[in-house]
């Protein structure tokens, strides 16, 4: 992070800031030297901050109508729906919301992904980011549990019904994570409990990440190191607040059309039956979000074997940069890598696909194939490309391809790094 000689102009503010430099922090946030050509990608990490905060505070004031109980919280929910004064609004923001930030993250996992963010200097962003997205979908998953309907009482039975695959202590574990021998009162209080304290985790998380992000400053889609101050940036304040604030804007009119034009479409109706353990819903599916990790998970005929590759799939993108082995980051900059990188990005969405579909006969097989190549990519691919791929020359500066004096201007064209 920049030193920063910052002496407030007040008497009363120089005497506060000796004693707690909160006018130097903020100082130092106007005037964080930002690389000039960061392009709208770089703009979802100010999204998330946003949604956020605002899943915490609707979940706040959903918490005050709210009921924990298996005889109440189905009939709670209506209730918020029904009568609590735009608890229509408050249910709709938050239950939408969750599938909003989730469709932040991937955009902000996928940015990484194509510009190299994850290497180094910046891995301890990632593996922050990393333990951020684990604990979001933690959340997620407990909150989805808490309305109490079908999907949400089948889907937190399936769920924690995965531990009992590990050997000798499972069932032990299942019924320590149930408070009982199945999913009943006892474990819908400790999911509600855990649902809302674990997004202040994510909060102290995200500060963490923040400040490793002063570090090192932001990566740019040219993925170079840049001198900073220097004629590469500008002040965060005002070039990129407006920026990230226009985006913000824009994201917010997507997000009010699923809040106000189609704010069930992202869930599933059996969820507005209340939950009924004698009942089995023909198909069990989680939420969209979740969809890839559960066809990994199914595509493993062992249980315990399916698991574990489910956690692997997470675990290869925490060890991801000691995998790519490439000097360069962008992949401006690597044209096999980018073409490797739009087909992860549709073995994703394959794996989302096949994660929605029964998993039997070809659905099967393909979320098989798509699996395969999940750990292909990372485990085999990345490495070996990093070391044979040959890549373009990367200019010294932002600045330099248009004022002369890079290696090879005219390689890569304007367009892709002042977008
Ligand atoms: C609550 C969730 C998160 C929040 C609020 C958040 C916030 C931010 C912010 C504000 C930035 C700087 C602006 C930007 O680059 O967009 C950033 C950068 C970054 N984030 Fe996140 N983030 C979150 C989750 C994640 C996750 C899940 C990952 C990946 C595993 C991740 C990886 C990164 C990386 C690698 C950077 C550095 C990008 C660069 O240097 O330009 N973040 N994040």
């Amino acid at each position: 992070m920049s030193d920063h000689n910052y002496v407030p102009s007040s008497k009363l503010g120089k005497w506060f800031n000796d004693r707690l430099p909160l006018l130097s922090l903020s100082a130092h946030l106007r005037e964080y030297p930002t690389p000039k050509n960061l392009n709208y990608w770089w703009t979802f990490g100010g999204i998330l901050t946003f949604c956020l905060v605002a899943q915490i505070i609707t979940g706040i004031v959903l918490a005050m109508h709210y009921v924990a109980h298996t005889d109440l919280a189905f009939a709670s929910v209506e209730h918020i729906m029904r009568d609590v004064n735009y608890g229509w609004l408050l249910r709709y923001f938050h239950a939408n919301g969750a599938s909003m930030f989730f469709l932040a993250v991937y955009i902000h996992i996928f940015r990484a992904l194509y510009y190299g963010s994850y290497k180094s200097p910046r891995e301890v962003i990632w593996i922050i980011g990393m333990i951020i997205y684990f604990l979001m979908m933690m959340t997620a998953f407990m909150g989805y549990v808490l309305p109490w309907g079908q999907m949400s009482f089948w889907a937190a039975t399936v769920i924690t019904n995965l531990f009992s695959a590990v050997p000798f202590v499972g069932e032990s574990i299942t019924n320590w994570l149930w408070g009982g021998f199945a999913v009943d009162n006892p474990t819908l209080t400790r999911f509600y409990a855990l649902h809302y304290l674990l997004p202040f985790l994510i909060f102290g998380l995200v500060i963490l990440h923040i400040w490793a992000l002063h570090v090192p400053g932001n990566n740019n889609p040219i993925g170079i190191e840049l001198k900073k101050p220097s004629k590469d940036t500008v002040p965060f304040h005002p070039y990129i607040v407006i920026k990230d604030l226009f985006a913000l804007l824009l994201f917010l009119i997507v997000f009010a059309f699923f809040v106000f034009y189609a704010p069930n479409i992202l869930g599933h109706a059996d969820n507005y039956i209340e939950a009924n353990p004698m009942v089995t819903p023909n198909h069990i599916v989680p939420e969209w979000y979740l969809l890839p990790f559960y066809a990994i998970l199914r595509s493993v005929p062992d249980k315990l074997f399916g698991v574990i590759a489910m956690f692997a799939s997470i675990f290869v993108l925490v060890i991801l940069p000691w995998l790519d082995t490439s000097k360069v980051k962008s992949a401006i900059f690597r044209p096999i890598y980018k073409q490797f990188y739009w087909i992860l990005v549709i073995d994703v969405l394959v794996l989302g696909y096949m994660g929605a579909m029964p998993a039997e006969g070809t659905y099967l097989l393909i979320a098989r194939a798509a699996t395969i190549y999940y750990f292909v990519h990372f485990l085999i691919i990345l490495p070996i490309l990093g070391k044979k791929e040959k890549t373009l020359p990367v200019p010294l500066s932002i600045t330099d391809p248009v004022l002369g004096g890079s290696p090879n201007p005219n390689v890569v064209k304007k367009k892709e790094i002042y977008n």
